[in-house]
């Protein structure tokens, strides 16, 4: 029996980059795919039929799939991606949201239309993807669900020049977890992905910085490195896996931190003078950073 056997999925942004290498390998391990791509240009204008080239290389390759160029940034969109699934598969288990664009400026130049675009595909895109999935989880008792959500060490660390991606990045992974608690009870484990890989979104910043990026780049950092763990995500074997945060990309393999307290004080009775924040601030600063450094150290690749 293969890993995603009787499973179906739907993999967004999957035309290309990332996304396509899902659907290939999901399609590989049994999935039924639902492949869907807008078929735009990197800034989310355009459009294109790259959706059916890779479901004519599932089909080629003995796998099934169907292809979808609804836009996910539109409520309509997510709903006629969930409906494409159940018309031609029957249901639905799996969710990858991961179509993105990018309108890199910093703030100064940051236009409207710039901001409006990126969260629309991003954030929101999320959201109208997953309300469709969940309620039909929720009317059909579909349990064991996945739903992979593509965050960025962007929002997660900050990126000089992205506050927009930033910002949904950073929203997703929130998203993210709201949705491992709303779901948990029909079995649905939500996690993030926080990808690093040569496709046509990263590879012009590497070439404006000078380096080279060839066939051997692509074949150690290409989007090939990040669809294993979505896969394994995907699978039964992740069962109980929920609100997590996976780092991948060239090779590594990375769980992140998550927000959460590392020291503090407390008084009771009155609230806190100046005085006292003079003194207690730098101890918080101090603390964090041990647990950085801490972090730094546990989080050094171990060579397998
Ligand atoms: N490549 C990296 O290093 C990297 C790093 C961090 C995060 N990410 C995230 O990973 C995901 C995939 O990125 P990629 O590098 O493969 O980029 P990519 O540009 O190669 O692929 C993204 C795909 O999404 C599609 N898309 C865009 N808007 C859409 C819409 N409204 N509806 C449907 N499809 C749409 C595009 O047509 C494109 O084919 C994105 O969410 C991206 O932000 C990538």
């Amino acid at each position: 029996m293969q890993r995603l056997e009787d499973k179906i999925a739907v993999v967004t942004g999957a035309g290309r980059g990332i996304g396509k290498e899902i659907a290939l390998l999901m399609a590989s391990l049994g999935a039924k795919v639902v492949v869907n791509d807008l078929g735009g240009n990197t800034d989310g204008t355009g459009t294109g039929k790259i959706a059916d080239d890779v479901v004519a290389e599932i089909r080629a390759a003995g796998g099934e799939a169907v292809s979808n160029t609804d836009s996910v940034a539109e409520v309509g969109g997510g709903e006629a991606l969930v409906q494409t699934a159940l018309d031609n598969f029957g249901g639905m288990d799996i969710l990858v949201n991961n179509a993105g664009i990018l309108r890199d400026r910093t703030i100064f130049k940051m236009e409207e239309s710039d901001w409006d675009a990126v969260i629309a595909v991003h954030l929101k895109g999320h959201y109208c993807c997953t309300r469709p999935f969940a309620n039909y989880i929720r009317s059909e008792n579909r349990t064991g669900g996945r739903i992979i959500n593509f965050s960025s060490v962007s929002g997660l660390y900050g990126n000089f020049g992205q506050a927009n991606y930033a910002a949904a990045k950073a929203g997703i992974a929130g998203f993210s977890r709201v949705m491992a608690l709303e779901l948990a009870k029909y079995g649905c484990t939500s996690n993030t992905i926080s990808p690093g890989a040569l496709t046509r979104m990263t590879i012009p910043l590497r070439e404006n910085r000078g380096e080279n990026v060839g066939d051997s780049e692509i074949e150690s950092g290409g989007p090939q490195h990040i669809a294993p763990i979505c896969a394994w995500l995907a699978s039964d074997a992740s069962a109980g896996i929920t609100s997590e945060i996976f780092h991948t990309g060239r090779g590594g393999i990375a769980i992140m931190q998550q927000p959460k307290i590392i020291k503090q004080f407390k008084k009771r009775g009155s609230v806190w003078t100046m005085d006292e924040l003079d003194q207690i601030v730098p101890q918080l600063i101090d603390a964090k950073k041990a647990n950085v450094a801490a972090a730094d150290e546990s989080g050094k690749p171990i060579e397998l």
